[in-house]
């Protein structure tokens, strides 16, 4: 199912602040060494979005689950402090290197703290402090869950919880497609909306993304 009408979607990613040339080249070369996982990287407009809401929260303490080659961790990275830290979660060795390669060409390695292991092992091991302003999910599917349920209760009053792909391409409203990450996605979906520690709002940008504010 197509989201958004492909015209508008092109007329969206004409009509919002454009990636620069580090961003570019890491959409580029992502593309031609990693085609056939090239679309899990997030579009340029979701990652102005990014940039945009760490900014509006003010936020200084990040989190992000899912890195691949660190496209959105950049546009996270980008939207913090100077003193600002994120940490950044992710199971491969092989492509966040072309991430650290990107980090450093955008002068923002002293800002990111790549944590390579299970994220569901490395949030547990996070103070139990709500001190996280911003988070952002966009790892295995069947995880966002755990991922949610481990960052919540560290989000301090205000901080925001983004998730990606709550809509798998339509298939969340079809109860036919019962693979493991659809069944997962509509159970987080319902999680979240029921949630009474958040207000949330599910929005149609690219594959569907989730706000969830901690009140
Ligand atoms: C959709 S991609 C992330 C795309 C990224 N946000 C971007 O903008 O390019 C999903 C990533 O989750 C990682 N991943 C999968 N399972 C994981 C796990 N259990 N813990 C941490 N990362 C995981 C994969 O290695 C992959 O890099």
């Amino acid at each position: 199912m197509d989201i958004i009408h492909p015209q508008v979607s092109d007329y969206l990613l004409d009509n919002c602040t454009p990636a620069d040339e580090v961003l570019r080249d890491l959409a580029a070369e992502t593309r031609k060494a990693l085609p056939d996982q090239a679309p899990m990287q997030i579009s340029q407009d979701e990652g102005a979005f990014l940039t945009m809401l760490v900014q509006l929260v003010g936020a200084r303490q990040a989190v992000e689950v899912g890195v691949f080659t660190g496209y959105s961790a950049i546009c996270i990275a980008r939207g913090l402090p100077a003193d600002g830290r994120l940490i950044a979660c992710d199971v491969s060795e092989e492509w966040t290197s072309v991430a650290r390669r990107y980090w450093d060409r955008a002068d923002l390695t002293d800002r990111i703290d790549l944590r390579i292991a299970p994220a569901a092992e490395t949030l547990r091991a996070l103070p139990a402090d709500p001190v996280i302003d911003f988070a952002f999910i966009d790892a295995d599917k069947v995880n966002y869950l755990v991922y949610y349920e481990e960052l919540v209760p560290r989000l301090r009053p205000g901080g925001l919880i983004v998730l990606d792909n709550v809509l798998r391409e339509g298939r969340v409203l079809d109860l036919t497609f019962d693979e493991a990450p659809d069944v997962a996605m509509r159970q987080l979906n319902a999680a979240v909306v029921n949630d009474d520690r958040v207000d949330s709002v599910m929005l149609p940008v690219r594959d569907g993304v989730t706000l969830a504010r901690k009140r």
